[in-house]
């Protein structure tokens, strides 16, 4: 049985492939997940596997040097998937200094001790391997056109948080490069599903429109990022983990392209059809709650993958349509409203009321 260390497997992505991994290999893997619990961490996404014997929860900081050996020498890991990070443009535009403590000495820890547990006399263990969790943010912003990031794309991240990215993927490829390290770099694009923290846009503003407040927009709306169904990316990881060449980055993405706008839009008519006709929250949810706001600091344009090099070498391809996805999204959230007024109390109050005013 394989061990799997995932780390931030509480936040968003990490619980979802958390989620994925079990329902697809049941009792057939180990799963132990090292997360710090910060305000985007939440044990609750993952309280249907406590108890299991294949399932361990470490309370833990990435960047603490001797506790992440401890997990490498009291279990015999084959597995790490890297997702811990602090993952929010806007708060790293704030508060960059956290992004390069995680984000990079996290990573390097992470790196050092995996290597330290796998290294023999003459190259590593068998069968054993890091998988970096990564952005498409890395390699900075596309103006309109058909013009694509590629895995050759020059590397020129913008913001604190991508810089703090690309900084973690070259401490990754420095491994390879000097140590032969074994390791895979994946860089999705942005990621949309279940458990998503109520500070990024989708679930902002599904949270939003059901409170009947403002649905902040930056700048004009036209931003265009690319978006995934977190089980789409969930599984590209685990195709990579499995099929990857050793020291080879993949581009995950769908050709999914949406204005900031029109995501808007969509979740207003959405969610307008979605809620029975005698909800009060019905009547409030329309387009007069979009609000313009100021644009956020060096916002990226646009960010646009290619995935020809996952399509073709691993056979990965998105499988769940954006509007079949935004819907089954939606009715997470209305169906899951005690997790919302969960996860937005305390902390996320306070940034949203910093953010916002
Ligand atoms: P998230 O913010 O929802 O979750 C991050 C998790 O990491 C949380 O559970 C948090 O408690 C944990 N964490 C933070 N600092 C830690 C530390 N020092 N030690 C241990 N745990 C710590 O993030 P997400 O959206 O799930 O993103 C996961 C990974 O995927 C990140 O590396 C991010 O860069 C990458 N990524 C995200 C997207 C996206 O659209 N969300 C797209 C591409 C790549
Ligand atoms: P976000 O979800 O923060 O992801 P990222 O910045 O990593 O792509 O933002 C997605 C897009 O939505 C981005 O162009 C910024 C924009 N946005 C808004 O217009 N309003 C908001 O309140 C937020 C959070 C984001």
């Amino acid at each position: 049985m394989k061990t799997y260390l995932v780390t931030g497997g509480a936040g968003f992505i990490g619980s979802n492939y958390i989620h994925y991994m079990f329902h697809k290999y049941q009792d057939g893997i180990k799963v132990i997940n090292v997360d710090s619990l910060t305000y985007a961490g939440n044990p609750e996404n993952l309280k249907e596997f406590e108890g299991r014997e294949n399932y361990l929860f470490i309370k833990e900081d990435i960047c603490n040097k001797e506790a992440i050996q401890r997990v490498f020498q009291t279990y015999e890991i084959d597995r790490v998937i890297h997702f811990a990070a602090e993952s929010h443009v806007d708060r790293s535009i704030r508060n960059p200094e956290v992004f390069v403590s995680t984000n990079v000495l996290g990573t390097l820890n992470l790196l050092d001790a995996a290597k330290l547990a796998w290294e023999t006399e003459d190259g590593y263990k068998e069968d054993k391997k890091f998988l970096q969790v990564s952005t498409d943010e890395v390699y900075g912003s596309l103006e309109e056109g058909n013009n694509y990031f590629y895995e050759t794309t020059p590397i020129d991240p913008h913001s604190p948080y991508s810089a703090s990215k690309a900084s973690a993927d070259m401490l990754v490829k420095a491994y390879i490069d000097t140590f032969h390290f074994p390791a895979n770099i994946t860089r999705c694009s942005n990621n949309y599903g279940p458990y998503q923290f109520p500070e990024k846009l989708i679930p902002l503003i599904i949270n939003n429109a059901l409170q009947g407040k403002k649905l902040p927009v930056y700048g004009d709306g036209k931003n265009v990022r690319d978006w995934l169904y977190v089980m789409d990316h969930a599984k590209a990881i685990d195709m990579v983990m499995e099929q990857g060449r050793l020291g080879q980055v993949y581009n995950v993405g769908g050709h999914n392209e949406k204005q900031n706008i029109e995501i808007v839009n969509l979740i207003i008519e959405t969610l307008a059809e979605l809620l029975p006709e005698n909800d009060p929250r019905k009547a409030h949810i329309t387009k007069d709650l979009i609000s313009y706001v100021e644009d956020r600091k060096g916002h990226d344009r646009r960010y646009a993958i290619a995935p020809d090099k996952i399509r073709s070498e691993i056979g990965w391809a998105p499988e769940t349509m954006f509007a079949q996805g935004i819907r089954l999204t939606i009715e997470w959230y209305l169906k899951n409203s005690e997790w919302m007024s969960h996860v937005t109390s305390g902390e996320y109050q306070k940034y949203y009321n910093d953010m916002y005013q």
